[in-house]
């Protein structure tokens, strides 16, 4: 079911979930997720809605832009919900980690949208790998990050292990998972987790901020650029290639046409998307 209504005439879509709220406002869709009294934890409906609101953004060409929040002034997302892994034995929760990894994190990651974290307080766990997923980060002060889970006999399943060693280096990925503790709003700046600390009320404005300035390059060079950057970070060896490949491939597009003409007029460029 979708709801749309117009705000200061600009288009605004609110789809109904019952764990997560979406709100599209000049061509940003705010993810929010809404389970404050339980840290905003990704249980099963969490996963299913965070899913098929990527899919939508896929889909959806009013959508430009992301952002992944969470409901409330403590949590971003303090992790999985604890409660689901009672009982569960090796194939379920091999089940549990690659249902999440295959419908949302992986997503969110090869997403041809920019796809930004707001992370508002614990980004514990599935919280820190969700941010993690995302193709940067930005925080509020009183944000803590970690990976917890071996206080639980655990390790990360949502792609931590990788995502942190690729972000912050081995080292540092190897302490902050082996001990479980929280990194602080400007530690995880100083490593290179978030790239901006912000206030609490700062935070959504600027993360908006920044998306708008990247709405208004060629998306279709963005989408490229968000390939090529996720190669990078997984040590692709056909890396370079695929650069040489994708940046060949942006000679047909009309928005590179746009770009360069543009530029030699001495105006500013209005791209399609083409
Ligand atoms: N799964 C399920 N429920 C969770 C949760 C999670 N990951 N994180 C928090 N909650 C629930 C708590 O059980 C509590 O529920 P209740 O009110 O019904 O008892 C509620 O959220 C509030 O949490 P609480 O622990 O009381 O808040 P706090 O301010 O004292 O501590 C945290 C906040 C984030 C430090 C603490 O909740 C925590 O350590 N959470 C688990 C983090 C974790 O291990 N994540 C990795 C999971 S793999």
């Amino acid at each position: 079911m979708e709801h749309r209504l117009e705000v200061n005439g600009q288009p605004k879509i609110e789809k109904m979930y019952q764990t997560i709220l979406t709100e599209l406002e000049k061509g940003t869709l705010v993810i929010t997720i809404n389970r404050p009294d339980k840290m905003n934890a990704l249980n099963k409906d969490v996963i299913t809605e965070l899913g098929q609101a990527i899919d939508e953004v896929y889909r959806n060409d009013e959508i430009k832009s992301v952002i992944i929040t969470g409901a409330g002034e403590k949590a971003f997302v303090a992790g999985a919900d604890i409660s689901e892994f009672i009982g569960l034995d090796a194939g379920a929760g091999a089940e549990l980690a690659k249902k999440g990894q295959d419908l949302v994190f992986d997503k969110i990651e090869n997403c041809p949208k920019p796809v930004v974290a707001a992370v508002n307080g614990f980004s514990l766990g599935g919280g820190c790998e969700l941010a993690m997923a995302c193709h940067f980060r930005l925080a509020s002060a009183n944000a803590r990050f970690g990976q917890p889970e071996v206080n639980l006999g655990l390790i990360p399943g949502y792609g931590g292990t990788q995502r942190l060693t690729q972000l912050v280096g081995k080292g540092k990925a190897m302490e902050m998972i082996m001990s479980g503790d929280m990194v602080a709003a400007d530690e995880a700046k100083a490593i290179g987790l978030v790239n901006h600390v912000v206030t609490l009320e700062e935070l959504l404005p600027k993360t908006k901020e920044i998306l708008q300035k990247i709405q208004l390059k060629a998306p279709v060079a963005v989408a490229k650029v968000i390939a090529c950057v996720n190669e990078a970070a997984k040590s692709d060896p056909n890396g370079f290639n695929h650069e040489i490949d994708r940046f060949g491939a942006c000679f047909t597009t009309e928005d590179m046409k746009e770009g360069t003409n543009a530029f030699i007029e001495k105006r500013k460029p209005v791209f399609k998307g083409k």
